[in-house]
């Protein structure tokens, strides 16, 4: 894009996500200062006639707003998918993520105990325990791929533990996610039966998990699921399969890329790791969360406008597509001071990677914050040379800002 200019970006063709990154950030932040809610056309989706298109939300103070205004702006009409598909579709691929109040609230609350602090500190250890196996698998060897090696087992298997994935299952999770979330990436989905095939063996796992705690209940969310009453009626497997699939897909590909992104970024900023490592502990709250920001690993999600309404002056009307772009919230320069300076000290720090506020904000945010400080903790001390040895290669995709391969070396170690 020599000569960038508003008209030329479409948010929702798959061409401009394949483009370079600093292209795309050049075309969000055009879009941030001269167009801050454009119109775009819809992604095609196989087999489904193309929609209407889509606002393209693209500063932070809107993301916000809408984010936290769910009686206007709705997630049961689709979140997860911009373009059109049947509402039933949309249900099954997404759970409480594509659900509005009440019955939203109602099912989050079921597992929302488990994902709270002090919940939370009983899956400290296991984080811990967990992080430390997947260095000593590597620490012998000198060089291995950051990814798949040492940023993705640990968020798999604490979520695998969480939701009751025996460890034989874990690396068909790992695979099916991949699929899922690698929509518009050729590597790993080349059309709709691909995707829906990755969804299908979840299903088919979660509904043996599911029919298992029905019989032996267990300590764990799967259990709490299956035993559980919504409005006097029990989920049925379907509805818990759906369920299953959100929590074990959104519980590991996104802490496995910030993990990654985080590597990435100290790596090309040698200051801010060297300042980190000076005090791990006291810069730990604040490098986290710029991870996260820097990283954004979720890039978008949808709402549809539940009446006449406006954002910022913009009209917006019932029916109306509105997609949150929050990496171009966490670039956005009026929330952020020098917003492409990674600064693990950065205070206040109100990014938009969990989402912007509202019923739907990440659940799974206090887990992923621990989950990312004791993996830098663990690596730090265990393997203090790490280096990162080529650029890395990143996902293909309008969803997942994701990381898919990346190598490392550092000096073997017992
Ligand atoms: C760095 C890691 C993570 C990032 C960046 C992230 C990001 C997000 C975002 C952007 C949303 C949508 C928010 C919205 O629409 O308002 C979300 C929702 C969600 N996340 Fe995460 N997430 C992460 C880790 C996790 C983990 C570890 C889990 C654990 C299972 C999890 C479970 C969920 C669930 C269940 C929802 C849907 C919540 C609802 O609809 O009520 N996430 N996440």
């Amino acid at each position: 894009m020599s000569e960038l200019a508003i008209d030329d970006i479409c948010l929702g063709d798959l061409e401009f996500w394949a483009a370079p990154e600093k292209e795309r950030e050049a075309a969000f932040k055009l879009l941030r200062d001269e167009a801050p809610i454009s119109f775009h056309s819809e992604p095609l989706i196989e087999g489904y006639p193309q929609g209407p298109g889509f606002w393209a939300l693209t500063r932070c103070d809107d993301i916000i707003y809408t984010s936290r205004h769910a009686d206007i702006f709705c997630s049961g009409r689709g979140g997860t998918n911009i373009g059109d598909i049947p509402q039933e579709v949309s249900d099954f691929i997404g759970s409480i993520i594509n659900m509005d109040d009440p019955r939203h609230k109602k099912l989050r609350n079921l597992v929302s105990a488990g994902f709270t602090p002090k919940a939370l500190n009983d899956v400290l250890e296991n984080v811990r325990l967990r992080t430390n196996e997947v260095i000593d698998a590597v620490a012998e060897k000198g060089q291995c791929d950051f990814v798949s090696e040492l940023a993705a087992p640990m968020p798999l298997q604490i979520v695998c533990d969480m939701v009751g994935v025996p460890p034989s299952m874990e690396q068909s999770v790992l695979a099916q996610s991949n699929v899922i979330l690698g929509v518009g990436d050729p590597e790993y989905v080349q059309n709709i039966e691909d995707l829906m095939g990755a969804f299908m063996v979840l299903y088919q796992m979660a509904m043996e998990i599911g029919q298992d705690r029905l019989d032996n209940p267990a300590d764990d969310i799967a259990t709490t699921l299956m035993h559980a009453e919504v409005d006097g009626e029990r989920l049925t497997l379907g509805e818990f399969a759906s369920f299953f699939i959100l929590l074990v897909v959104a519980g590991n590909e996104t802490t496995r890329t910030a993990i990654s992104h985080g590597m990435w970024v100290l790596h090309n900023n040698p200051d801010q790791k060297a300042l980190w490592r000076a005090d791990f502990d006291g810069h730990a709250v604040n490098a986290v969360e710029e991870i996260v920001r820097w990283a954004t690993p979720v890039i978008h999600f949808r709402r549809t406008a539940t009446q006449d309404t406006e954002i910022s002056g913009q009209r917006i009307a019932e029916g109306d597509k509105v997609v949150m772009w929050f990496n171009s919230a966490n670039r956005d320069e009026r929330a952020f001071e020098d917003p492409y300076k990674f600064d693990i000290m950065r205070s206040p720090n109100p990014h938009g990677g969990y989402g912007g506020g509202g019923p739907h904000f990440c659940l799974g945010a206090n887990l992923a914050r621990r989950e990312i400080r004791v993996m830098f903790e663990q690596l730090f001390q265990r393997l203090p040379d790490l280096e990162i040895t080529a650029e890395p290669a990143l996902l293909q995709s309008s969803f997942i800002h994701g990381i898919k391969r990346m190598p490392c070396e550092f000096t073997p170690t017992k």
